[in-house]
């Protein structure tokens, strides 16, 4: 199915709120808590199937949100356990075009500190981006959606490895939920089954010697709807269809930002070398037969042999161990 922008007014996001709590509200009761007639009401939840929503609607009983979203909220991002409350400024939307764009026009405002990592997070992205630009697709809180920014003392070009680090970071959280058999597909996409569950777009600004700013913005699918998933074209998974927990997109929030927390400065002082071992451990394809296809369109064929202390990733080649790290490759694994 064709993606066409969608964006959401206040009146329908209010009504969702009105909702939350999965129990029948009247048109009356919701028109009088919004001062609107109840023809508005109707109107305002005429196409909310587009976005992945469910409502249903009964005569004489009102409107029920069938799946409820629990929201993103910033008092259970803060409370958990492991987290340091002071060291994130958060913003929520109900939505936005993107995360990511969000924090890269805000840049000027010199908002990224260390000290206080800003963080904004969405249930609903009109204009979400991928790599290679790549529309990112989800639908009204069936996503965790989220960025960060955070700020390097050097350059640009003494970052390579930082997607792939981010990519770990993904990796430790959720196993730490007992999500296990979750790998990475090189440099950064996180796959179960082969198929993807998460993205990771970080874009970079900055001199040449620093300082530099990385907004990092990650994608992990929870419970796709099945109009999202009309708009993928790929094989894609989500947390609900691997795990038999319930997961709240509050609690891995809290844990991948603790997680960066910890990562970021460990990369800062020791590189990727540090973390190369255990990229190679989580390493969907290692030792397995793929092609490569170049941004140039030329195919390199071979066997990954793990990844370089700069996060080039290795192939066996029939003339040797090669190792690429260019823009956007596509990898295929080749049959056996
Ligand atoms: C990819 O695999 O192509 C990267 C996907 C990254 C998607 C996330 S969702 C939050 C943030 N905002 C965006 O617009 N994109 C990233």
């Amino acid at each position: 199915m064709d993606f066409v922008p969608l964006c959401m007014n206040q009146r329908t996001l209010s009504i969702l709120r009105l909702l939350k709590d999965g129990q029948f509200q009247s048109g009356e009761y919701l028109a009088g808590k919004l001062h609107c007639k109840r023809a508005t009401i109707s109107r305002a939840l005429k196409n909310i199937d587009s976005y992945g929503v469910e409502i249903v609607k009964i005569r004489g009983r009102g409107y029920r949100w069938i799946n409820p979203i629990l929201y993103l909220n910033r008092d259970l991002i803060l409370n958990c356990s492991s987290i340091d409350p002071r060291k994130f400024n958060i913003t929520l939307f109900d939505t936005i075009d993107s995360t990511n764009t969000f924090l890269l026009n805000n840049l000027e405002n010199g908002m990224i500190d260390n000290n206080c990592v800003p963080v904004v997070a969405t249930e609903y992205q009109t204009n979400g981006r991928g790599r290679a630009g790549r529309l990112w697709h989800s639908g009204f809180g069936d996503s965790l959606t989220f960025s960060f920014g955070w700020r390097f003392d050097q350059g640009v070009s003494a970052l390579s490895g930082l997607s792939l680090i981010i990519g770990i970071a993904v990796i430790r959280v959720l196993r730490s939920f007992s999500i296990s058999c979750v790998n990475l597909k090189w440099p950064n996409d996180i796959l179960y089954d082969n198929k993807k569950l998460a993205g990771i777009l970080i874009e970079l600004r900055g001199e040449i010697f620093g300082p530099s700013y990385a907004i990092i913005g990650i994608g992990i699918n929870f419970k796709l709807s099945d109009i999202t998933n009309s708009f993928i074209n790929q094989e894609i998974t989500d947390l609900s269809s691997i795990s038999d927990a319930y997961l709240d997109r509050n609690q891995i929030l809290s844990a991948l930002l603790t997680e960066f927390l910890n990562i970021l400065p460990v990369f800062v002082d020791y590189g990727f070398a540090y973390f190369q071992k255990e990229w190679i451990s989580y390493h969907a394809f290692e030792r397995q037969a793929v092609s490569l296809i170049l941004p140039n369109g030329s195919v390199i064929v071979g066997t990954f042999d793990g990844v370089m202390e700069d996060g080039s990733i290795c192939l066996m080649t029939s003339s040797g161990r090669k190792s690429y790290h260019v823009g956007d490759i596509s990898i295929r694994l080749n049959s056996l």
